[in-house]
């Protein structure tokens, strides 16, 4: 809607270009997604994730994703929490519940449905553990 959303989207499309470039241009990540987890990647890029976290996941101004799910994160409390799916879901609905330890940057609230917050926790899933044959 803003000008500024649409510049964001469209660094973020220009982003992916050169990444694919840099790997060849064949078209493939680092990782292999499954369908699922490539949506959850194409969303995550679309809702301007990939802005702060990487377009790989690889991590930005905020937290990579790769390697995320199933780590134990610090945060600047001083406690420690799992990241687990339940984490990984209030981490994006509840950016500010728990702030990761090293970040000053706040992470801003965005809007997903459902099936958008569900592919994107897929894709982070899956970065962890490339699983051939992903979880269903
Ligand atoms: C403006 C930059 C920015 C954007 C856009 C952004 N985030 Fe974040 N995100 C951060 C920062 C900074 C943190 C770490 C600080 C904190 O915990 O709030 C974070 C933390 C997270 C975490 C927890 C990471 C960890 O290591 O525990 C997840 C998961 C996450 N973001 C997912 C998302 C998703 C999904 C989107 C898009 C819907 C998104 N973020 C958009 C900056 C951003």
């Amino acid at each position: 809607m803003t000008p500024l959303r649409i510049v964001a989207s469209l660094t973020a499309v220009m982003a992916v270009s050169v990444g694919l470039a840099a790997c060849g241009g064949d078209g493939e990540s680092a990782v292999q997604l499954s369908p699922a987890g490539a949506l959850g990647r194409d969303t995550a890029l679309q809702k301007g994730c990939a802005a702060c976290h990487g377009t790989e996941g690889e991590g930005r101004v905020g937290p990579a994703f790769q390697g995320l799910f199933g780590s134990t994160v610090s945060f600047q409390d001083g406690t420690t929490a799992i990241a687990d799916e339940a984490y990984i879901v209030e981490s994006i609905l509840e950016p500010n519940a728990k702030k990761v330890e090293g970040y000053a940057l706040p992470m801003p609230q965005t809007n997903l449905t459902d099936e958008e917050l569900a592919s994107i926790v897929e894709y982070i899933r899956e970065l962890a553990a490339p699983a051939e044959g992903a979880a269903p």
